[in-house]
Parts: structure tokens; C-alpha cells; sequence
């Protein structure tokens, strides 16, 4: 580390260190920065994106909360804007699996060294970001910016289970495990990396009410019911429609077929030890954690009446706008 990178680090703890704490999932602690809890490298992350990362107009950035659809979006997201590009039958998701087709802005942005410099990506650029809509700087968020994201959002009830599961394997031994009971009350209480996951999706949600045209907001219940409707929404939104001939021969049905969870699972980069996710410099997840069941209503096999009635409420109550209006 240079001189100006521990200076900035000692900036960070002491302002790190006067914010409300309580128990991470993954690390020993999260933070509450900004409305959102966050682990030491998020916050890191995002002071960097604020001061360093120079949006370009045609980017596109795939928000999600953590465990909501971003591996499926990503594969989608790709092979939609690069479908000129590759062959199906010899595509790079076929070799790499879906994390290594985009970075994920968060935490790439401080993998190299002394910053992740995105210049030479091709646009549209294409990013991942788990970071709340109010986190992000207004260089990518405000009114004046063309910047689009898609967001992913899924029935909380979902979300919590497919995150214990994953952070689970992502704690260190070191630390006591985080029984169901306990994440799930932590979770109703809005504790978990980049959390709150209400405001989290109302954050976006209320953005894209604003403003459709930069920001889609996608459910991935309804892409497991007509993939093919929503990807051809998500590939409009991008700017980059179907044409009718395109639709003739199949290519949507092409695309969501090679990013489907049964097509991905199996593929042996996505099962082995054939790569992963970098998050950090220590934090490596491999791509077969990125796939679980894939499925609609896990939850009914972990909550009870009573901790289902509770999420239900909460979601009822903090979502009221969003639940009406789809
Ligand atoms: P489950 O744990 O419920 O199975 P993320 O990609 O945001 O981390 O979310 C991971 C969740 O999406 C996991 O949910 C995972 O199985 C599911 N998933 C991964 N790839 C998928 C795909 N191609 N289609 C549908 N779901 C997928």
C-alpha cells in the first residue's frame, strides 16, 4: 500500500468507526452508512465510486439486492447486447460463466491497483451493483444523467433464504455460524448487507416511477413465468429491440434457453472450481455458490405461518405503491 492509500484507509476507519454497528452476515460487523448497512469494503467501495468512477452516457448498471436475480440479469444482459457478437453454440457464458461477463462495480472498482480503470470496456458498458439507488453518486443517478439500469427485485421472502444459504458458506470459520432464526430476525429488522431490503427495492422503484426511461424495474417471479416477454422488454430497454426477423428465427427463445438456471447449473465452469467472483483481494466465491435452486417459493420450506404472515406485512406496508400498482 502506498503512503495515500493508508492515509485514505485511516480516513475511512475513523469515519467508519462512528457509525452505528451491528452482527454481518459474512464479516463480524456491518455499518450503517447512509440508510444502509454495509460492510467495511462496500462503504470503501462506494466513497471510490463516488470520487473515482467516471460514468460514460451509454453505460447500463444492473442493480439488484444481494441474491434477487443479478447472475441470471447478467447472462441475459450479456448475451442480449452482444448477441451480434458470438455464436450460441460457442458463447463466452458457455466457457466463463456469467460473472466474469461484466464487473461488479462495488468492490472491482479497488481490485486493481491503485483503481479499476473501466475505459477500455466496450459500450454500452455494462456494471453490476448491489449498492441502494441513494448510495450511488448523482454522476450516475440524477436527472441529467443517461445512464440506464435495469433492477431486479424478488419476493423478499426468497431473497432472505437464498442469502443465508449464501452467506453461510461465505462466513469465516473463525466466527460463530448465524443460525436460521437469528438472519431471519435480523432481516425482518432490515440487518444484512445492503440492507434494509425495503428500501432498498423502493429506492429504485420510486426512481423508476420517475423516470421509466433510465431505470426498468424487473420481478423475477415474472421472468421465471414468460422469460421471453421480459427479455424482450429488458433487450427495448437497453436499445437494443428484437427485429421482427430476429423474433422469426428464434433468438430470443435462444438467448433465454442458453441462460436458463438448467443450462448454466450444468455447465462444468459453473460446477467445478472453474472460476469465480473476486470480491476482494481475500474474498473469492466460486460460480457453482451463484446457483441453488433457481426456483419460485423456496421459502415455504424454511418459514413458518407466523414468520411468513411477518414478512408479508412488512413487505405490505413498506411496498403499499409497489404491490398496488403491479
Ligand atoms: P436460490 O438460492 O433461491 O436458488 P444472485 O445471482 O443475485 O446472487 O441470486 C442468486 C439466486 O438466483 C439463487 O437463488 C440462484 O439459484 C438463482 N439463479 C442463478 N442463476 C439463475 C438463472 N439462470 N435463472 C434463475 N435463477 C437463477
Amino acid at each position: 500500500q502506498t503512503e495515500e492509500q493508508e492515509a485514505y484507509d485511516q480516513k475511512l476507519d475513523a469515519m467508519i468507526a462512528t457509525l452505528p454497528k451491528n452482527k454481518g452476515w459474512r464479516s463480524q460487523y456491518i455499518f450503517r452508512y447512509k440508510g444502509f448497512w454495509a460492510s467495511r469494503e462496500v462503504i470503501r467501495g462506494q466513497l471510490l465510486i463516488g470520487d473515482h468512477f467516471h460514468p460514460q452516457p451509454t453505460d447500463i448498471f444492473l442493480a439488484a439486492f444481494m441474491k434477487c436475480g443479478t447472475t441470471w440479469l447478467k447472462a441475459l444482459m450479456f448475451a442480449t447486447v452482444n448477441r451480434q457478437r458470438y455464436n450460441f453454440s460457442d458463447h463466452p457464458l458457455l466457457r466463463t460463466g456469467p460473472q466474469s461477463v461484466f464487473p461488479f462495480l462495488d468492490t472491482h472498482i479497488f481490485l486493481d491497483h491503485p483503481i479499476t480503470n473501466f475505459d477500455h470496456l466496450p459500450a454500452p458498458r455494462l456494471f453490476a451493483t448491489h449498492n441502494a439507488h441513494s448510495s450511488l453518486p448523482t454522476s450516475m443517478t440524477s436527472p441529467a444523467s443517461t445512464c440506464k439500469f435495469v433492477y431486479v427485485c424478488r419476493d423478499p421472502k426468497d431473497a432472505l433464504i437464498s442469502k443465508w444459504h449464501f452467506m453461510r458458506k461465505l462466513r469465516s470459520k473463525e466466527l460463530p455460524p448465524i443460525s436460521f432464526n437469528e438472519a431471519f430476525e435480523l432481516f425482518c429488522n432490515g440487518v444484512s448487507e445492503y440492507g434494509p431490503f425495503w428500501d432498498h427495492v423502493l429506492g429504485y422503484w420510486k426512481a423508476s416511477q420517475e423516470s421509466p426511461e433510465k431505470i426498468l424495474f424487473l420481478k423475477y417471479e415474472d421472468m421465471k413465468r414468460e422469460p421471453t416477454v421480459e427479455l424482450k422488454k429488458l433487450a427495448a430497454f437497453m436499445g437494443t429491440p428484437f427485429t421482427e426477423e430476429e423474433e422469426k428465427k428464434g433468438v430470443v427463445e435462444e438467448i433465454v434457453k442458453l441462460c436458463s438456471f438448467e443450462n448454466l447449473s450444468n455447465l462444468e465452469v459453473n460446477k467445478g472450481g472453474g472460476g469465480g467472483q473476486k470480491f476482494t483481494a481475500k474474498v473469492v466465491v466460486e460460480n457453482r455458490e451463484f446457483f441453488r435452486k433457481g426456483k419460485v417459493g423456496d421459502w415455504e420450506n424454511y418459514l413458518t405461518e407466523e414468520m411468513k404472515n411477518r414478512i408479508d406485512t412488512i413487505t405490505i406496508n413498506r411496498l403499499k405503491d409497489l404491490t398496488q400498482n403491479t
